[in-house]
């Protein structure tokens, strides 16, 4: 499990400490299934089917893509897309020789990317992972479209045999055309919404495409889900749950997701999503950002020491790096960087989280520390199992559904009107 550290967060919260009161209502609600929502809560204990059900079938794929292509095109948008990403660039940041490249596509409508990805993929041997739930989204729909024809003419009659569709187990025009043209298919479940689907084929294969033990995540995250289910304030869940709410109810409206490892980049992207669907709502909501230290010390520290306060920040770190590099002794001294001389660059990276967080603190912003012991597969998925438990903790803390997201309806609407959607209105 990870450890949550909030003494840098208690001064600014109540006398007595955080109070744990809601989240033990909030828990009981979730795991009772009585909440808003409860029909969406399937991600629980979806980790233990998966691993007798669909995980040998994913595998078997991932072995066949990775012996015959050199790419995987994963096309899909927010929660069809973010996890397996986030996993991606967290735990295999640069592909190893042999490893296929995963490229993503259908997460935005810019020709541009797409023709620079085209001209990258060249005429290497590729298979498609389309990832849908609904499979009308338009523009993964728009993407699948164009690799469907790219396929057709590099493989021809042989091209049904390099898609591969995650989609709804019976429904949707992806599931019609996988039957139609005997695609293999892997099943978004039904109780489970996008953004809670990195556990399912949705992650899974992806991850396991780009060499990533995605045994090892299934089995960490069923241990990690039975452990979260404790009804304590020593759950991380908890503590993470109660004091991002109770710093909202005192002013602090924007929660900045940070680390000092760039790979965690596309797993504060899931993040994000995780957090921003689910709570922000009914007019309420903690803004999800992110930074990336210490990169961004040198562009938002500014703000973030000495502007508005209304920031708190939570931080992910890994207990271990793990690679090391000693900074090399230099006779003379030219560059004057012989007092860090010897020390290990994670054990450098480390003083300066201190220091930060030390800083931070001191200049008003609220910190969270999230404690996770490795940068491996057991890591990932003990993040993957704290931040959604801790999200739906979160969600009925405030008081809102975190299972629906009727918001990002308002924009389709316009977008299929405005492009003559038939019986768009
Ligand atoms: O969390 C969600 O439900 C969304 O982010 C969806 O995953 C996203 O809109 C993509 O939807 P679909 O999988 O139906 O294409």
């Amino acid at each position: 499990m990870v450890k949550v550290d909030l003494s840098g967060a208690e001064q600014f919260l109540q006398e007595g400490g955080i109070d744990y009161t809601l989240a033990a209502e909030a828990h009981k609600t979730l795991a009772e299934g009585t909440g808003a929502g409860a029909d969406f809560t399937g991600w629980m204990a979806f980790p233990r089917y998966m691993k007798e059900h669909e995980l040998d079938r994913i595998i078997a794929a991932a072995e066949k893509i990775r012996s015959r292509s050199k790419a995987l095109v994963v096309i899909g948008i927010g929660g069809s897309y973010l996890g397996a990403r986030g996993a991606i660039e967290l735990l295999r940041p640069l592909p190893a020789e042999d490893d296929p490249q995963v490229f993503f596509v259908g997460n935005g409508l810019s020709s541009d990317y797409l023709c620079d990805l085209l001209d990258r993929l060249g005429d290497k041997d590729f298979d498609v992972n389309v990832i849908s739930k609904s499979g009308t989204t338009l523009e993964p729909a728009v993407g699948f479209r164009i690799f469907r024809e790219l396929l057709a003419k590099k493989y021809g009659a042989e091209a049904d045999k390099h898609i591969f569709a995650t989609t709804d187990a019976a429904r949707g025009v992806l599931k019609g055309l996988a039957n139609e043209n005997g695609w293999e298919s892997f099943v978004i479940p039904d109780d489970i919404g996008g953004r809670f689907s990195v556990l399912t084929a949705v992650g899974l294969l992806p991850m396991a495409v780009a060499g990533i033990d995605v045994r090892k995540v299934i089995d960490c995250a069923i241990e990690e889900f039975e452990a979260l289910d404790l009804r304590s304030p020593e759950n991380p869940a908890w503590q993470y749950a109660a004091a991002r709410q109770q710093l909202y109810r005192k002013g602090y409206g924007v929660e900045i997701l940070g680390c000092y490892e760039p790979s965690f980049r596309f797993m504060a992207e899931w993040w994000k999503q995780l957090y921003g669907e689910s709570e922000g709502k009914d007019g309420i909501g903690i803004f999800p950002a992110s930074v990336e230290y210490t990169a961004d010390l040198h562009s938002m520290g500014q703000y973030v020491q000495e502007g508005v306060r209304m920031l708190f920040e939570s931080i992910v770190r890994f207990d271990k790096s793990l690679r090391s590099y000693p900074i090399p002794f230099e006779e003379s001294n030219a560059d004057g960087l012989n007092y860090v001389a010897g020390r290990d660059m994670s054990d450098v990276s480390s003083v300066a989280a201190d220091a930060v967080k030390a800083a931070h603190i001191s200049g008003g912003v609220p910190n969270i520390q999230i404690n996770v012991p490795k940068r491996d597969e057991a890591g990932f998925a003990s993040l993957v199992c704290f931040f959604e438990m801790a999200c739906g903790i979160s969600g009925y803390i405030s008081g809102v559904n975190p299972f629906n997201q009727p918001g990002v309806e308002a924009y389709k609407k316009n977008m299929f009107r405005m492009l003559g959607k038939p019986g768009a209105v």
